[in-house]
């Protein structure tokens, strides 16, 4: 399958959004990261500016959610315009009833598993989700180094979906960047979320077509 990238918007210079998702339309998703500074110590944005910046993009918005107990928003972060919606297992009580009010609103569902969390908990809801989003590093900051440990986690999860079949992408985000690309591809990614490694570059564009070019030759 042919590796999709979803540059984190979280990297970008936020006084010019506009600008910003022009320089990355050849990606396959606009990745947006929500954060409560509850579920983690930071806050960002929410389905005001997700809403505001629809109109400038024709990328489907990979919509992730850092909140507490997600099932109080998710109306309003599809309605915003998300086409996925990712909530973490760990912020829900209950997780299957989330994917299932995700699902009600006609978009794709997914789960993201911080770094300590096993993929065992969700053996029971993988056959109903999009994707399963490994956090690869502690979520709530761009710019952290990738947990090497999460490349086994990631192939384990892959070995599963594969030998039972599931409609299942495995996306990855977190300390991903050129040098380690090609490990997390082999082991079975096949979404690559990636923030400073292509809106802290110089040009990226370039970042994202070179990312691109490393991923084709896996
Ligand atoms: C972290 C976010 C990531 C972050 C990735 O909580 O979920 O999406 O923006 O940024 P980089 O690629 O810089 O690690
Ligand atoms: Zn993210």
């Amino acid at each position: 399958m042919k590796t999709e990238f979803a540059p984190s918007l979280l990297a970008s210079d936020f006084s010019q959004l506009k600008d910003q998702i022009q320089l990355i339309k050849e990606a396959d998703y606009l990745h947006l990261d929500v954060m409560d500074g509850v579920f983690v110590p930071n806050i960002t944005f929410g389905p005001g500016l997700i809403k505001a910046i629809k109109k400038h993009t024709a990328l489907p918005f990979d919509t992730h959610l850092m909140i507490t107990k997600p099932e109080r928003y998710i109306k309003d972060f599809a309605e915003a315009g998300s086409d996925i919606l990712t909530v973490h297992l760990e912020a829900t009580d209950h997780i299957h009833r989330v994917i299932q009010l995700i699902k009600a609103e006609g978009i794709k569902a997914g789960v993201s598993l911080n770094p300590a969390t096993p993929i065992e908990t969700l053996e029971y809801l993988l056959p109903e989700l999009d994707q399963v989003l490994i956090m690869s590093v502690n979520p709530g900051f761009g710019g952290q180094s990738y947990i090497p440990q999460m490349t086994e986690k990631i192939a384990k999860l892959n070995k599963i979906i594969e030998a039972n079949n599931y409609d299942c992408k495995i996306e990855v985000d977190g300390g991903i960047k050129t040098f380690n690309l090609k490990e997390i591809v082999e082991a079975g990614a096949d979404i690559i979320v990636a923030g400073s490694a292509i809106f802290g570059a110089k040009k990226p564009a370039a970042a994202l077509s070179e990312m691109r070019s490393i991923a084709a030759d896996v």
